[in-house]
């Protein structure tokens, strides 16, 4: 896993936007795994942005989404299929058939779980999987003692996490409380991972998930499992960090990242 910490949550931001603009460049078919939440609002941005003005295309680009709340049909202006078109579908390029949501409102849960999988593999697998953070560690919605080998399934989200997204939600009685999440083990089969996270109600979480130990408690320290994991953050939420100095120094001498710096 490596660390990089950027002074600000657009400049976090704009950074992974740059590191998706090069993934989908040198592969236009690119099978790129997204995730929904406040924090990727400012990534939707700036990847619309780029399309607009460096036009980077995204029409031969596959998506998978990580997660989808049980019982939200697609139209549902608080389901996780509508948030993806307003903030990057309707904005860029990409053909619609080519993007993917786990459906919940499947008639069979179990079977559209595995038919996600299914779809993930015949697409030759995740290459770039961009991740948020929740509150209790979830990554997707992974929530506490998910096992580190899960795979898309359906998952009961804690109060925690009812308590962070019910805001969103007009009437938060109204927020579902299961999701259809692809599972760590989904996750961790990505090429890569990316998992970006700003500002200081992060801060705890963060330090946990990347200097704690691995443990099902909390899904996001299964990226320290991960080949090529890293996580991208801004100031405020390095500050429980211990090796700052160090996560400073990689990208400031790290041959990977001299084209960002
Ligand atoms: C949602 C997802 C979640 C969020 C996390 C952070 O698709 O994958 O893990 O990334 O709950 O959400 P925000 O960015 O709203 O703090």
């Amino acid at each position: 896993m490596e660390v990089i910490i950027r002074p600000n949550a657009d400049a976090a931001a704009n950074l992974t936007a740059n590191v998706i603009a090069d993934a989908i460049r040198a592969k236009p078919s690119l099978v790129l795994g997204l995730a929904t939440g406040r924090t990727m609002e400012r990534l939707y941005k700036r990847l619309a942005e780029i399309h607009q003005e460096d036009k980077l295309s995204f029409a031969q680009v596959r998506t998978f989404n990580l997660d989808e709340y049980i019982g939200l049909p697609p139209e549902d202006k608080h389901s996780y299929r509508h948030y993806m078109n307003q903030h990057l579908f309707n904005k860029v390029d990409i053909d619609p058939a080519n993007t993917h949501l786990p459906n919940g409102v499947a008639e069979d849960i179990d079977q559209e779980c595995a038919h996600y999988e299914q779809r993930i593999t015949e697409c030759g697998g995740i290459d770039l999987q961009i991740l948020g953070i929740g509150n209790t560690g979830h990554i997707g919605f992974n929530e506490p003692l998910s096992a580190m080998y899960s795979r898309t399934r359906a998952k009961a989200l804690t109060p925690q996490t009812i308590e962070q997204n019910a805001s969103q939600f007009d009437n938060p009685e109204e927020m579902p409380r299961r999701a259809i999440t692809m599972g760590v083990g989904t996750i961790l089969d990505a090429k890569r991972c990316i998992l970006l996270a700003t500002g200081k109600t992060k801060a705890q979480i963060i330090a946990k998930a990347v200097e704690g130990p691995v443990t099902s408690m909390i899904s996001a320290t299964a990226l320290q499992l991960h080949p090529k994991a890293t996580v991208i953050i801004d100031q405020p939420a390095s500050a429980n960090l211990q090796q700052i100095e160090y996560y400073q120094w990689l990208f400031q001498n790290e041959p990977e990242w001299e084209p960002y710096r």
